[in-house]
């Protein structure tokens, strides 16, 4: 599993918060439960003051499910760095291996990533007037989360393509504007 930089956990939380607020559109993914903020052992989740974990007794929707995929699938992009000693805590679960970072590859909300089912598919993502080919490595866990093995950090939106900083460039998106960004993607 991926932990996110602390921007892109913040952009994590609002695309959480908008999801939660405007889902219209993600009718017919509900979520399928819910986690609840525990208190985190001391100087775990406050190593940088703008660390986002999980608030304890804040209540967290877990989601099985992501919107449904077609030609130009909404999502939301962040960044992380798939390397070791990097962003992850642990290697990706589609081969338990760490991966440059200058390579594009991204790790998929739950639902897309449909139990490693796109593992080593490659996607299309289209942002910022351009689109780039990446391979999927990961999974941004949307079920779990607020809990020791998952750094007390909630659990992820259901739209999200975390991406690696090739991808990023690719997309030739200025480096001050990689803390999220809304794409579209579909399966290569
Ligand atoms: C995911 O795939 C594995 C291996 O094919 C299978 O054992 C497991 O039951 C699947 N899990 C879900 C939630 O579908
Ligand atoms: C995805 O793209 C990479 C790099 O071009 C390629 O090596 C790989 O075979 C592709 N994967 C699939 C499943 O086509």
């Amino acid at each position: 599993m991926i932990k996110f930089s602390s921007t892109a956990s913040f952009f994590l939380l609002i695309s959480l918060l908008v999801t939660n607020c405007f889902s219209m559109d993600a009718q017919k993914c509900r979520p399928n439960g819910r986690v609840i903020g525990k208190k985190s052992p001391p100087r775990h989740c406050n190593l940088e003051e703008d660390d986002i974990c999980c608030i304890p007794g804040k209540t967290y929707k877990t989601y099985k499910c992501s919107p449904p995929v077609s030609s130009h699938t909404k999502a939301h992009l962040t960044l992380a760095s798939f390397e070791s000693g990097g962003d992850g805590y642990q290697p990706s679960r589609c081969d338990n291996q760490y991966h440059s970072d200058d390579t594009p590859i991204v790790a998929l909300s739950s639902g897309w990533f449909n139990n490693k089912s796109r593992c080593h598919n490659n996607i299309t993502i289209r942002g910022n007037g351009r689109s780039v080919v990446a391979m999927v490595v990961d999974e941004c866990d949307s079920t779990v989360g607020c809990d020791a093995d998952h750094g007390y950090l909630p659990p992820c939106a259901n739209n999200v393509v975390v991406a690696s900083k090739a991808v990023w460039k690719a997309l030739h998106v200025p480096i001050e504007e990689w803390d999220g960004l809304d794409i579209t993607w579909s399966d290569a």
